[in-house]
């Protein structure tokens, strides 16, 4: 017997040492990638591995799996990787081969957009600064400096994943790889260059002889050999610019990024649902969710100006890494679908059939055998009635039913059965490291050091006028001393009653703090855009020298745009106001420099470079103080839940864990005069601004911290506030499902949780079945709410119907009570379903696990 299996094991290794060594031919037709002479339908996923930590890789892969996923897909972040010329970094959150690896071994493809410009939302696109500071160099154009730098990178990073046979046509995952981003919409500001450098680029590519082909997405003027793609909120009317190349969408945006000072965006499931199901409609072959996991802007990671930390983008899978419900199931069930027509879809050239002025059917094959029906109603206002075959079909607006026998439909992208749920951020309780336990949310003992405002140790260089902040400090900080000094007669009336002065500030941004003779006179910050801004602030000035100190900083350099690497920030006019010789300009004095904060200098956000200053120990920490650092040694949240730190009563500044780098804290308000909904209304064409929340409120109030960084005890918590905050209200969170539920109709066609993609199950047409599953390791502990026949509402807020039947609670308890997972069948069996005739019932439940 044990011979046996060591044989048998010794054989599946071989086997498996062969399956893996295997290369992967992918070629591509009109309709679809070929791999290996099969033509594949491919559901792709972004997920920006620095956006993470290694230790959620694993974990984000697998709920893209789960969740119906063939293909990951991440951008390469350059100005991550080549840290200064010629200088690697490969570690931490920027090991590519440990992402793919992982890709690999989930048995999933890869796409790689290598760029390396990337946009992305990303700190000045991807590309490293010091490139622009290299004599001569304008990025992407037909430029000597760029391209010698973009082909060194590309080269090194196709050479890394050569080495690790990484390409399918070595028997590794990545199937597709991308040369720059996007490039379609600027080629034109940069002339015929703009037309040589991206024709440079492709060419340039497709010699790295990956033996995979190469994408260029928003590139309408692509080499015959390089396939260009779609990115847009829809693409079914995409067409690829050469007749024999397939439909492939690179981004549909399931949501949308947020910046500091704005609102919320979401982009509502069924909206999304539609688009993907109009584009495998329309003979797309290959589409891409740009996020599926949007994740973190760590550090100073984010693009802008004004991009938050938080790059949550309303994806399937949120910043945490917990399945977004009902978001994600409701994209589940529709891959499920797409993948029952994956073979009618491939193999036949659809008829399209109007069947009203805003209805239509495509309909791939033909009799019921590997025959496929996709009928969508575009009308954004009302449902409709379609005859189909013979059938009648009831279609909600702007929505796609689809039928893998051109019979029965399994899937409507308007109806959302899926689970979804009530996600809170709960208050951890916390320990101070060191002190006897105690049952407190707050940080019981702080550590405290103060900088100076204005200049401190030696000035970097004086000069007469302003330099540009990001020529200045290149990005080695946010942070820019402007100082200057002015002397006030004492006949000055603005000093005789207590009247004040002016300061008249014109910036390029992106926000800066004013200080008069070391003291907080206001801040100021550009609206979310590159523009400039203006601002005034008063101020009280003494007779004598006054000091004049303005910190700016950048947040987050641009990432986008035709010669977006010049745009520039800082300081373009300074004035005083109130004077009796009236207005004085000071924008031609000389001013002081310095770059960056002392803190930063000193290196006090480093795990180890603590010691080397005088921290002040207090029970009381100091309140809106600004130019303070903030440093408490605490013991890990309980729990696994993910964690977020609560920075709502703090100014502005930046925050680290244990030397890593948490990111720019700004519980920045939106504007209340924007327009916010309660509900949405997922009808019609999707903007960013349609469906947004948090008008004001503040942008971004919780902040991701990975469990990874955090150590059983002992944890260094550091903040560098800038302008003044209450760091007795900082609290971590822990992110839980406070409760799960599912609402369906009875004649709502449901897919069993479990059931295989390819299983052609007669029985999931007239099946509807409510399914709830708690999150790992946890068990329903008790109904919040239970009723079928009328109920409304939605999870967190159901209420009774006028039709209710009094034994749901029973029923629902006796099926799901203590089960991880439990499902009930909207049958005569189990409900009674005579209760209110004529009427179409529901059911409606809302659990708790734990
Ligand atoms: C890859 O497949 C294409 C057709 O799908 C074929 O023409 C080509 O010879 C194959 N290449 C290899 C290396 O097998
Ligand atoms: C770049 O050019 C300037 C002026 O032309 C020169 O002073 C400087 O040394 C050059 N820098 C490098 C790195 O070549
Ligand atoms: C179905 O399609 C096949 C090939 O596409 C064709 O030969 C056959 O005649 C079609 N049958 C009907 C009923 O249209
Ligand atoms: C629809 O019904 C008509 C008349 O009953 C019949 O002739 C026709 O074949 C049917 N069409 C389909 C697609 O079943
Ligand atoms: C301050 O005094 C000046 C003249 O002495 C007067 O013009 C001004 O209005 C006063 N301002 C206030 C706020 O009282
Ligand atoms: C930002 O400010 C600029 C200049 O004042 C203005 O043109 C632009 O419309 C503003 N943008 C937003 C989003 O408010
Ligand atoms: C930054 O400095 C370069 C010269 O090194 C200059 O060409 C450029 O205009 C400056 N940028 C800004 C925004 O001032
Ligand atoms: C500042 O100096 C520049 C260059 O010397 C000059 O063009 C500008 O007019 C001056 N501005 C003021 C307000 O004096
Ligand atoms: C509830 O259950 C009881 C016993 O199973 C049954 O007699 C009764 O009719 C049910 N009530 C309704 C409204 O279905």
């Amino acid at each position: 017997m044990k011979k046996t299996n060591d044989l048998l094991s010794c054989l599946i290794f071989i086997f498996s040492a062969l399956y893996v060594a295997a290369a992967n031919n992918v070629t591509y037709d009109s309709r679809s990638l070929i791999i290996n002479g099969q033509r594949k339908l491919l559901i792709s996923a972004a997920i920006h591995y620095p956006r993470s930590v290694p230790a959620m890789w694993p974990g984000l892969v697998q709920t893209a799996k789960e969740g119906g996923v063939d293909v990951i897909e991440t951008y390469v972040f350059w100005n991550g990787h080549e840290t200064a010329p010629g200088q690697f970094y490969f570690g931490g959150r920027y090991d590519l081969v440990k992402f793919v690896k992982i890709v690999q071994e989930a048995k999933m493809y890869l796409i790689l957009r290598i760029g390396p410009f990337v946009a992305a939302e990303w700190n000045y696109g991807g590309v490293p600064v010091w490139l622009h500071y290299v004599n001569g160099t304008v990025f992407r154009t037909d430029n000597e400096p760029f391209k010698h730098y973009m082909q060194n990178f590309m080269t090194y990073i196709v050479n890394m994943m050569k080495k690790e046979k990484f390409f399918a046509s070595q028997g590794g995952p990545i199937i597709l790889s991308q040369v720059e981003n996007e490039y379609g919409f600027y080629e034109g500001a940069y002339g015929d260059a703009g037309k040589a450098y991206a024709s440079w680029a492709a060419n340039m590519a497709v010699s790295q002889n990956t033996g995979v082909p190469w994408i260029m997405c928003q590139q309408w003027d692509t080499p015959k050999y390089v396939i260009n793609t779609c990115n847009s909120f829809y693409c079914d009317d995409f067409k690829p610019s050469y007749p024999d190349m397939p439909k492939i969408w690179t981004e549909n945006w399931p949501g949308w990024f947020k910046t500091f000072g704005s609102r919320d965006p979401h982009r509502p499931a069924e909206d999304v649902a539609f688009s993907v199901a109009r584009f495998f409609q329309k003979g797309g072959s290959l589409h891409n969710y740009y996020m599926y996991h949007g994740g973190t802007n760590f550090g100073r990671t984010s693009g802008g100006p004004f991009i938050t930390t938080s790059y949550d983008y309303d994806a399937p899978v949120d910043e945490y890494g917990l399945p977004r419900l009902p978001k994600w199931g409701h994209l589940k069930e529709l891959h499920k679908a797409i993948k029952l027509c994956e073979n009618a879809l491939l193999n036949n050239v659809p008829t399209t059939l109007s069947l009203g002025p805003l209805q239509e059917v495509d309909i791939y094959g033909n009799g019921s055998e590997n025959c496929a029906a996709f009928i969508a109603n575009m009308d954004d206002k009302d449902d409709k009635i379609v005859i189909f075959h013979n059938q009648s079909f009831h279609l909600p607006a702007w929505s796609v039913s689809i039928l893998p026998d051109c019979k029965n439909v399994v899937f409507n992208s308007a109806k959302v059965g899926s689970q979804s749920s009530v996600v809170e951020m709960v208050t951890a309780e916390l320990k101070s490291s060191g002190t006897s336990p105690d049952k407190d949310v707050k940080v019981s003992k702080w550590e405290v050091f103060v900088e100076r405002a204005g200049i401190w140790g030696d000035a970097d260089f004086t000069h007469k006028g302003f330099v540009d902040h990001i020529n200045t400090t290149k990005d080695t900080t946010d942070y820019l001393w402007y100082t200057t000094s002015l002397n006030v007669d004492e006949n000055e009336d603005i000093l005789k009653n207590g009247s004040k002065a002016r300061l008249l500030i014109e910036s390029k941004g992106h926000a800066l703090h004013a200080f008069v003779n070391e003291v907080l006179h206001g801040s100021a910050a550009g609206n979310g855009t590159v523009s400039p801004f203006k601002t005034q602030i008063p101020i009280s000035l003494k007779a004598g020298k006054n000091e004049i100190a303005l910190l700016c900083m950048t947040v987050g350099l641009s990432n986008a745009g035709a010669f977006y690497e010049w745009v520039g920030a800082g300081l373009t006019s300074v004035k005083i106001e109130g004077l009796k010789k009236g207005k004085l300009d000071l924008s031609n004095s000389t001013w002081t420099y310095k770059v960056g904060v002392q803190g930063e200098h000193l290196g006090l956000y480093k795990a180890d470079g603590l010691n080397h200053v005088n921290w002040k120990s207090t029970l009381e920490a100091p309140k809106n103080q600004p130019l303070t650092w903030y440093k408490a040694i605490l013991d890990s949240p309980p729990g696994n839940e993910p964690v977020g730190l609560d920075m709502v009563h703090m100014g502005k500044g930046l925050a680290w864990l244990n030397g890593e780098e948490i990111g720019r804290y700004w519980p920045r308000k939106s504007s209340k005069k924007e327009e916010c909904v309660d509900k949405c209304d997922y009808r019609g064409k999707f903007s960013p601004n349609k469906c947004s929340t948090g008008c004001g409120e503040p942008t971004q109030r919780w902040y991701h911290v990975p469990r990874s960084w955090f150590k059983p005890s002992g944890n260094i918590l550091v903040i560098f506030e800038e302008k003044g905050g209450d760091p007795s209200q900082i609290r971590f969170a822990t992110r839980i499902f406070s409760s799960i539920c599912a609402h369906l109709s009875e004649n709502h066609p449901t897919f069993e949780i479990e059931s295989a993609p390819k299983d052609k199950d007669a029985n999931h047409k007239t099946k509807s079945t409510v399914q709830l599953k708690c999150p790992p390791s946890t068990r329903i502990s008790s109904l919040k709410f239970a009723s079928f026949g009328t109920p409304a509402g939605t999870c967190g807020s159901f209420t009774m119907g006028n039709c209710h039947d009094p034994n749901t609670t029973s029923l629902v308890e006796q099926v799901c009570l203590n089960k991880f997972r439990c499902s009930i069948e909207l049958s005569d069996k189990n409900f009674n379903k005579d209760l209110c005739p004529g009427v179409t019932k529901s059911l409606a439940v809302e659990a708790v696990c734990s």
